[in-house]
């Protein structure tokens, strides 16, 4: 395989290029939003983006006409009933079914966005034998989930093991030698795309549901007076049968507030209702407004009424070092102290556009940790309380509450105060 085409060029498909590229494939990128192809073409966004080995396009139909291989990674929203929206994948397998050439020899077309099982069978088939395509001979058909972890160096892209699954038994041997060549990992096969596009799920509602249980377990020590931290530290000390997850201020981005509504949507359409999955929905979304409510109290017991108090949010983004704000937990604090009539600042290093202020030291009335920054978890907690701030209201649990304290904060983190 020499060519390869890549839809969909934001934070998975960039990548896939990137790596692609360095991996000695020839690249086109095709997204439909023109800006988003010209940061590629410059080089912005994927790395060697300006050799002469890269193309970027909006035009799918001509680049997928003589390529080898086709990489999809568009994305998989929820619309605003939690459905998932598939139309991104529709468009695309409607530019393949008429853009490949009429005598294919056996393109490879994987798909990575992460799907509900049974996508492919319903959407990608039936396109593609509609434009007269035999699978598994003209072309063949995976999934081969995407696992990236942006802003984790330690796992990059090249090195993390894959799960492969495919319509038929050739199309997976095609796909995981295409995977052999562009990784360094290993690759899982399974016996469908069903399969792999589950998997994907289950990787991400564990999280979900573990998060979920760790916050349960915080709210409720917390109401006990037990420091959630230190007991969660004291139950890791097992060497086996527990693994730690950490209570926070919420869970954002693209993956695991969103990839278990596939499974759930799935399940109730079959007539069963995944209660465990939708308690865990439940509990992390919660999370935002039970930091807002804490701050609010804090403010309360200190004498200061919230419609009086500004409140520096520190971190915007979703996760650490990265700055990607979709569906970040920010939001939801930022709007439930709205509600309050609250002032609010804002301070993200990577977000320097969208911050209000320059630092993170300011005269407000209470800082709220919200991203767990490399940057903040080095703060300067005395500076902090010198700049005029009483409370610290650490939502991500990365202080020592001796130490705000006798740097002259008020300390509440989640689970313990
Ligand atoms: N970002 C991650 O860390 C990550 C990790 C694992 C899996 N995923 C999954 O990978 C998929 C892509 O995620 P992302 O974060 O890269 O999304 P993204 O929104 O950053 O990028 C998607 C890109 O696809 C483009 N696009 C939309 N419709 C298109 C079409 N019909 N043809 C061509 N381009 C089109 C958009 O303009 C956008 O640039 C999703 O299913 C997501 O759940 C993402």
């Amino acid at each position: 395989m020499r060519r390869l085409a890549i839809f969909g060029l934001g934070y998975v498909g960039r990548e896939v290029a990137s790596l692609a590229l360095e991996r000695e494939f020839d690249v086109v990128g095709i997204d439909t939003d023109p800006a988003v192809v010209e940061s590629a073409r410059e080089g912005e966004t994927v790395r060697d983006g300006s050799s002469d080995r890269f193309e970027a396009t909006t035009d799918g139909g001509s680049a997928v006409e003589d390529a080898d291989g086709i990489v999809v990674t568009v994305p998989t929203p929820l619309d605003s009933s939690y459905s998932v929206d598939l139309s991104a994948i529709e468009g695309v397998a409607d530019v393949i079914a008429t853009g490949l050439s009429p005598d294919p020899r056996g393109t490879l077309v994987v798909l990575e966005s992460t799907i509900p099982p049974g996508t492919v069978a319903d959407i990608v088939v039936p396109r593609l034998q509609a434009a007269g395509y035999e699978i598994g001979d003209d072309v063949f058909l995976a999934h081969v989930p995407e696992r990236i972890d942006p802003g984790n160096d330690e796992w990059l892209l090249a090195e993390i093991p894959r799960v492969a699954g495919a319509r038929t038994d050739r199309g997976l041997e095609r796909a995981v030698s295409f995977y052999d060549r562009l990784l360094d990992a290993d690759i899982h096969p399974v016996s469908s795309t069903e399969v792999a596009a589950a998997s994907k799920i289950i990787e991400n509602a564990y999280r979900d549901i573990n998060i979920a249980f760790v916050n349960e377990v915080a709210l409720t020590l917390d109401e006990l007076q037990i420091d959630a931290s230190e007991a969660l530290d004291a139950a890791d000390t097992k060497p086996f049968g527990f693994t730690r997850f950490s209570p926070g201020a919420g869970v954002g981005g693209h993956c695991i507030p969103i990839d278990p509504y596939f499974l759930i949507e799935r399940a109730a359409s079959n007539g069963h209702n995944s209660r465990f999955l939708k308690a865990a929905r439940e509990v992390n979304d919660r999370m935002p407004a039970y930091i807002a409510e804490r701050t609010v109290d804090t403010l309360v017991r200190g004498g200061t009424l919230p419609q009086e108090a500004t409140v520096l949010l520190l971190g915007k983004a979703f996760k650490p070092n990265v700055s990607d704000t979709r569906n970040s937990p920010y939001f939801g604090i930022r709007t439930k102290l709205e509600s309050y009539h609250t002032s609010i600042e804002t301070y993200d290093p990577t977000l320097p556009d969208e911050s209000t202020v320059d630092s993170p030291y300011q005269e407000v009335d209470a800082v709220v940790l919200v991203t767990d920054h490399d940057e903040f978890r080095t703060l300067d907690l005395r500076r902090m309380s010198d700049s005029g701030v009483d409370i610290l209201i650490d939502g991500r649990n990365v202080f020592s509450p001796e130490k705000a304290r006798s740097a002259g904060l008020t300390y509440v983190g989640v689970g313990r105060s």
